[in-house]
């Protein structure tokens, strides 16, 4: 496994056209590392046209989100098979916009996790915390219990397939990111939590930090022991300050 991954999450952003013009402009400067993996997350409808391109590549594909049902009545979701058969590999699950616009719990998002393994889909498992929790000094009670919930009944040898990332709610969008010392105490936490109660070794655990990194903060972030890398979102819709985090998150 590269020891730096890069994932960048296009959230609502880039029609199918505006998703191929981006990553041939990404493919055009982009140079591999062996160091670091890089992957990309566009909406669900332009997943195929990105998938073609990026097949003769090392980039790799992410979906956003993802239903806990194999198939059935569920109108307007997107199954995990579904998102095998278009390339994913990995997909986005319990990120904070899905948490807090659109209601998903810590159930749900477990359900997720649980479905998506099921399917060879290995999950980017979005966890942080809110400002006021920050501020009421709760942040590590929020953490552990998005970690437990969202965790719950996997079996060990799975968890080296989960990327968790570390999101603080306060940070995504913002343009302020956290402090490497304030993301370091965070992922020094989950590490810590991940290894006692799931007796992992700790380099089998992948944690990324996320929100508002960006090409100015993402050398800075990388001098942590403990950032394996990031998921950019703002950032990640140019391709030159794409392509240039990941060039930082090889450099080190
Ligand atoms: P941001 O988004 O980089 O624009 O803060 C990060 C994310 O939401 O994953």
């Amino acid at each position: 496994m590269p020891n730096r991954f890069i994932v960048g999450n296009w959230k609502m952003h880039n029609t199918i056209s505006q998703a191929e013009t981006l990553i041939r402009d990404i493919l055009a400067i982009y140079r591999p590392h062996p160091s670091v993996e890089l992957a990309v997350a566009p909406p669900h409808v332009a997943l195929q046209a990105v998938d073609r391109l990026l097949a003769p590549t090392p980039i790799t594909l992410a979906a956003q989100n993802v239903c806990a049902k194999d198939e059935g009545a569920f109108t307007g979701e997107i199954s995990p098979p579904m998102l095998k058969e278009l390339g994913c590999q990995y997909v986005i699950i319990g990120h904070s916009e899905r948490r807090h616009l659109f209601g998903e719990s810590d159930e749900a998002i477990n359900e997720k996790i649980h479905a998506a393994l099921r399917h060879d889909l290995q999950p980017i498992f979005c966890i942080g915390e809110r400002l006021e929790e920050r501020e009421a000094g709760q942040t590590h009670s929020v953490i552990q219990h998005q970690l437990q919930t969202g965790l719950a009944g996997l079996e060990p040898k799975n968890l080296g397939k989960v990327t968790i990332a570390y999101e603080p709610v306060w940070a995504i969008g913002t343009g302020h990111a956290a402090t490497v010392e304030q993301a370091t105490e965070v992922h020094a936490a989950i590490r810590s939590y991940l290894t006692t109660h799931w007796n992992l070794n700790s380099e089998q655990i992948r944690i990324l930090y996320g929100g508002s990194v960006s090409a100015d903060n993402a050398h800075a972030l990388f001098q942590s022991p403990h950032i394996n890398g990031a998921l950019v979102g703002k950032a990640c819709l140019n391709s030159e300050s794409f392509v240039k985090i990941a060039k930082i998150a090889a450099l080190d």
